[in-house]
């Protein structure tokens, strides 16, 4: 059966002769022994046995939003900013319905023959939609155990064309979870603002004409989990991300010094603070540091949504953020800026932030074989 997975990879190679190392995995093989390409070194391992047991992952429950207790939610959302950049949603106005009906359709994407998906495969970041593996195909040494459908979600009406066609329900099951998600996502970003002591559609404005973008993560199952990731440790380029986790457990985020496992709670959506927010909040919001594991029991899907500022936005702390006690941390930068720096760098570097505080402007710019 390893057989059947190396076999395709080999085809992969030699028909698209540009991309060196692409690996896809068809959903239906399932290998025996981990692949050489995608075994970490000793020191850079998941380390399994050093992941905090406890779940303590903050869940606010959004009802609050719209009644007499929005003020002891509004500063529950600033705690769980400040301290993790991590929180967990429930009651967040997406159905149930519209929720199982897109972790349907991302199934059967995934699950059918290759050949019917392979033709959206790219290895350009920019591209409108894209399904590639790994992370970073081109740059990293090391592959993670990943394959994704990557694409723009708004406005709606101008990407929905560009989407599979197969599955047949993959259109309108994918726009109407878009749609639901974007009035979430407006949503959060209003009581974050509200959070910073910012008027409520500050941030929102702040983000230009923002864009929104989505992955479906499909992380086979793997025969050695402890040798490799799904996605190692990063944060998120973007300003905000909606996670749904399917059923599976596979995220962990670095809480406190210690890896702990977000499990997966019935009709909760996983939030965290991504780069931008972090720079727009001067810091005082964290952009967390996240990973995602396989497992050798079963694949595992998720699915993010990308909260992200138009390429022109420029992003720089907030004036009012900026006081003596914490002056500035970052410089003006403009998204499309950061999201080059981010993608010609290789993921094992976790995040990019570095290239844009208010010291880095001598940093130079990427180079061929440059590392974080
Ligand atoms: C991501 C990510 C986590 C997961 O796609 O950026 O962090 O659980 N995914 O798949
Ligand atoms: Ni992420």
């Amino acid at each position: 059966m390893a057989k059947q997975l190396l076999a395709r990879e080999v085809i992969l190679r030699d028909e698209r002769s540009s991309c060196k190392r692409s690996v896809m995995f068809s959903g239906s093989n399932h290998c025996l022994e981990i692949p050489k390409a995608y075994i970490r070194p000793p020191a850079e391992r998941p380390k399994l046995n050093e992941v905090a047991s406890l779940d303590n992952i903050s869940v606010l429950d959004l009802a609050h939003l719209n009644g007499p207790n929005r003020p002891l939610l509004i500063d529950r959302i600033r705690s769980a900013c400040r301290q993790d950049g991590f929180f967990q949603v429930i009651n967040h106005g997406v159905s149930e319905e519209v929720i199982n009906r897109l972790l349907e359709v991302a199934k059967e994407f995934f699950t059918m023959p290759i050949e019917k998906r392979e033709k959206f495969y790219s290895e350009d970041p920019s591209s409108v939609i894209r399904l590639s593996t790994s992370f970073n195909v081109e740059k990293e040494e090391v592959y993670n155990w990943r394959e994704f459908l990557r694409h723009h979600c708004y406005p709606l009406e101008k990407y929905v064309d560009t989407w599979p066609l197969d599955p047949p329900a993959y259109r309108e099951a994918v726009g109407k979870y878009c749609t639901e998600v974007r009035a979430l996502a407006l949503r959060l970003l209003a009581a974050i603002s509200e959070s910073l002591g910012l008027e409520p559609d500050f941030l929102e404005k702040a983000l230009g004409q923002q864009a929104q973008h989505m992955a479906i993560n499909y992380y086979p199952r793997c025969p050695n989990p402890e040798l490799t990731f799904g996605l190692p440790a990063h944060s998120d380029p973007n300003a905000l991300t909606i996670l749904l986790q399917g059923d599976v457990s596979g995220l962990q985020v670095f809480k406190n010094g210690q890896w702990c496992t977000v499990h997966p709670a019935r009709n909760a959506f996983v939030v965290n603070i991504g780069d931008q927010l972090q720079v727009l909040s001067n810091g005082i919001y964290k952009s967390a540091i996240h990973r995602a594991l396989v497992n050798a029991a079963e694949a595992r899907i998720s699915v993010p949504t990308f909260y992200c500022p138009s390429p022109d936005a420029l992003i720089a702390p907030v004036p009012s953020l900026v006081t003596s006690d914490n002056p500035a941390q970052y410089r003006k930068f403009t998204y499309e800026e950061y999201y080059q720096m981010f993608w010609s760098k290789n993921l094992e570097g976790n995040t990019c932030l570095n290239f844009f505080t208010v010291d880095s402007t001598n940093v130079s710019p990427p180079t061929e074989d440059d590392n974080l």
